[in-house]
């Protein structure tokens, strides 16, 4: 099983989206672990876009992505990674197809909805980032049969 970390960036949280991102994955049957709403420190934000420290857009993403709460998840799958962003879509919404969360519901890169983790490394240090292991939660679904063979 993978795991990938999720966070509903404020534009999404502000536009009311939390209930159909969550639908959408849960939907498909991908597994929720961990929830929680929060705004991040810097100090958070800077870990989880480490990659991009040096970027000329980094300052804007920053100033994006603390300008109000996130909506942190963790989620759970067979490819759950892999899955997760292709229902996410393409990072610039332009580029983004129609029935992925970008192509549906954003326009701009600075304002595209939500982040996901982009390889299971990556999805496992982003967990560590923002979830204590206690907080992951382990249970059984009764759908569970009806998802995997
Ligand atoms: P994310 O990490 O947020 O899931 O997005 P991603 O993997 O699809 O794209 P990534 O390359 O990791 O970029 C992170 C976020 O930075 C903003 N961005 N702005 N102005 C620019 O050139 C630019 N490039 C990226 C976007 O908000 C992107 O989601
Ligand atoms: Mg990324």
């Amino acid at each position: 099983m993978e795991r990938s970390f999720v966070m509903i960036k404020p534009d999404g949280v502000s536009r009311g989206l939390v209930g159909e991102i969550i639908g959408r994955l849960e939907k498909r049957g991908l597994k929720l672990l961990a929830a929680r709403l929060e705004k991040l420190t810097p100090e958070r934000v800077n870990s989880q876009y480490e990659e991009h420290l040096n970027k000329p857009f980094f300052p804007s993403l920053r100033n994006y992505i603390m300008s109000g709460p996130c909506f942190l998840m963790v989620w759970e799958g067979r490819g759950a990674v892999g899955i997760i962003r292709t229902i996410v879509g393409k990072t610039n919404p332009v580029d983004a197809a129609p029935g992925t969360i970008r192509g549906d519901y954003a326009l701009d890169l600075g304002r595209n909805v939500v982040h996901s983790s982009d390889s299971p490394e990556s999805g496992n240090k982003e967990i560590l980032i923002h979830f204590k292991e206690t907080e992951l939660t382990s249970y059984p679904r009764c759908s569970d049969p009806w998802l995997y063979e």
